[in-house]
């Protein structure tokens, strides 16, 4: 199963699997397990993040996997994020992490939100391009950035962002920052790729799924894929998991690309653009 996620390469020539596995709001006490069953199940790419509080977790199932000789740390893509009050604080931040994780280094670290508010994400760009050039980090990006945002981090700082994640999914399909990424080498990974659970219930959707044999979320997920996204669905159940990851032995056709892409509603997503308390 891993060796069929397809390896998506990022504008600094690293590679990533273009689908991974997201941890927000899996419990603390229980990461360690369930990133374990993800890592059986076949997952090698890691979404967590400072906040989430569960970065020890994943780093206990990596550390045991790689023990019992179930994956080497190489083979793994681990990515956390800088939370919004380390802004001006990343250096320090990105060593917890580390440390958290027992890591010696995380492929990609991110901006968690850019808080613009606060005015310091640039500051906090330019502390992440000093921490990537040392090599403990393989590549940097963003989250959660509008294309203004991006245009002033592309217009001040020196280093175009791996990627942006952000929310996108059946209902909030976000082309105008999908095309802004596209025309500047950003990669574009997509978070709540279901929906956050509520996937989208069209008939349209149906009817897909049913023609392919596959799950509503199996055929959301490949959708991700073809439109070039990377994806990080997540999930506590390891049936669950093992069927996020069974989308490829089927392909969605150019019509139903298209029809897919009629279901957007083109809201401002879960949160309109704003950190959640925690995420
Ligand atoms: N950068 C950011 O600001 C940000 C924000 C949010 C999320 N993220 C990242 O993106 C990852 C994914 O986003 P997300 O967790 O919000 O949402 P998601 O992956 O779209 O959806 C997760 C939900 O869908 C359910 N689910 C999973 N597989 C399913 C399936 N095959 N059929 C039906 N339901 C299914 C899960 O329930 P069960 O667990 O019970 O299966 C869970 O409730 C996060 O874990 C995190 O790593 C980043």
């Amino acid at each position: 199963m891993t060796n069929t996620v397809p390896n998506y390469t990022l504008n600094n020539g690293v590679t990533i699997p273009q689908e991974g596995f997201g941890v927000f709001r899996v419990d603390p006490d229980k990461t360690g397990r369930i990133v374990r069953d993800a890592l059986e199940v076949g997952y090698r790419h890691i979404d967590t993040a400072a906040i989430y509080k569960n970065e020890e977790g994943v780093g206990h199932a990596i550390a045991q996997a790689a023990k019992d000789g179930l994956v080497e740390r190489e083979d793994l893509f681990i990515t956390t994020k800088l939370w919004n009050s380390d802004q001006t604080n990343a250096t320090p931040a990105f060593e917890k992490s580390l440390g958290r994780l027992g890591l010696d280094y995380v492929d990609l670290y991110l901006i968690h939100w850019p808080t613009p508010e606060r005015g310091t994400f640039i500051e906090a760009w330019k502390t992440l391009e000093q921490i990537y050039a040392t090599g403990l980090v393989k590549s940097i990006g963003v989250s959660n950035f509008t294309v203004p945002q991006l245009e002033q981090l592309l217009a001040e700082t020196s280093i175009v962002p791996a990627v942006n994640q952000i929310e996108l999914h059946v209902d909030f399909q976000q082309p105008e920052l999908r095309a802004f990424h596209a025309a500047h080498g950003i990669a574009t990974e997509a978070w709540g790729p279901l929906g956050h659970g509520t996937i989208n219930g069209s008939p349209e959707l149906a009817a897909i799924a049913d023609a392919h044999q596959k799950s509503v979320a199996q055929t959301v997920l490949r959708w991700q894929l073809q439109i070039g996204n990377i994806l990080i669905p997540k999930s506590n159940s390891r049936e669950r998991q093992a069927e996020n990851l069974d989308i490829y032995d089927f392909e969605l056709t150019a019509d139903e690309l298209a029809t897919i892409a009629t279901l957007d509603r083109g809201d401002e997503g879960r949160n309109g653009g704003h950190p959640l308390e925690v995420n």
